[in-house]
């Protein structure tokens, strides 16, 4: 248990997921309480939704992190900085977070700049990004943003972390580095506790008809495979494999779909699939009642 109340400056907040996991260990007793001394964000409904959630007064609000200067910035025990990871995901085109890409993961690069310009350096930094940032594509960039922090006092420790092994039916692997100046503390990441839980036991039993993009109708098409209209073009194919279905996890295929990932059809009965950033109508369908 830590006495101090912790003070919290977060980078690339969105709304603020870090922050619940602090709220979680207060309410746990694992720590006193914490403070969030300001925050980093350009998406304006990211803001309103971290405010809102957190309680959070939108003036600790820094803004764009490129504009920042470490001299402005207020003494804090800990950074996180789950920095944009569209141009490392492999969802994205994969031609980021070089530093002189100039591309959103890039801005990763930018809490390196501040680590080096603020008088009172944070005791604890994390950061978070997509399982993809440990390939052989990003090694070397990897590596030299490990070299900085190493240089700047930092010991570090990280792992590929995957939510279905802490009890979160959701397939979302994460890559965690975690910074500890001066050596202060031994830190090990938490042991798996597995996952007792599904996909299907975390969506409402009740939904509106408007979400649905198909009626009850289908199609056999043979043994295993049936197929469903969408409800206003009938030209939108959702192919589905019942065995599939049944075992969980991807079971189908919108055939109208341009892209490999978003043509994906999850069943319910394991897990989730992480939902990507650009949630539209090219997002992964869902099919459920399947018997
Ligand atoms: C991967 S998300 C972070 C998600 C966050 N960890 C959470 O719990 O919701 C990256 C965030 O960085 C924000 N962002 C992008 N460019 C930024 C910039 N120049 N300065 C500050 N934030 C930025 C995006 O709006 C986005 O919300």
């Amino acid at each position: 248990m830590t006495n101090e109340i912790i003070k919290v400056g977060t980078f690339f907040c969105g709304i603020g997921a870090p922050e619940k996991a602090l709220e979680r260990l207060k309410k746990e007793g694992y720590i006193k309480d914490y403070k969030v001394e300001f925050f980093s964000e350009v998406d304006k409904d990211a803001i309103k939704s971290y405010c809102a959630i957190h309680n959070i007064d939108a003036n600790l609000n820094l803004g764009d992190i490129t504009q920042i200067k470490g001299i402005d910035l207020p003494c804090c025990d800990l950074w996180i900085g789950g920095f944009p990871c569209q141009d490392i995901s492999c969802a994205g085109k994969m031609r980021g977070f070089n530093f002189e890409s100039s591309t959103r993961s890039s801005l990763g690069w930018e809490m390196i700049r501040l680590l080096k310009e603020v008088k009172n350096k944070p005791k604890y930094v994390i950061f978070e990004n997509v399982a993809m940032i440990t390939s052989n594509k990003f090694k070397d960039t990897l590596n030299l943003f490990k070299n900085d922090l190493i240089k700047l006092g930092y010991t570090l420790y990280e792992d590929v972390l995957s939510a279905t092994d802490y009890g979160i039916p959701q397939t979302r692997r994460r890559y965690f580095l975690i910074a500890i100046l001066n050596n202060e503390k031994n830190f090990s990441f938490p042991k798996s506790i597995g996952c007792d839980l599904v996909f299907k036991d975390f969506l409402d039993t009740c939904v509106d008809e408007k979400y649905y993009l198909t009626n009850d109708e289908y199609e056999i098409i043979d043994d295993n495979k049936i197929i469903f209209h969408k409800k206003d073009r009938k030209d939108v194919i959702y192919e589905i494999d019942l065995n599939k279905y049944k075992r969980g996890g991807v079971c189908g295929i919108d055939k109208s779909c341009k892209f490999n990932q978003s043509s994906r059809v999850f069943s319910i009965e394991r897990n989730a699939p992480t939902l990507t950033a650009n949630n539209t109508a090219e997002n992964v369908k869902i099919i459920e009642g399947v018997k």
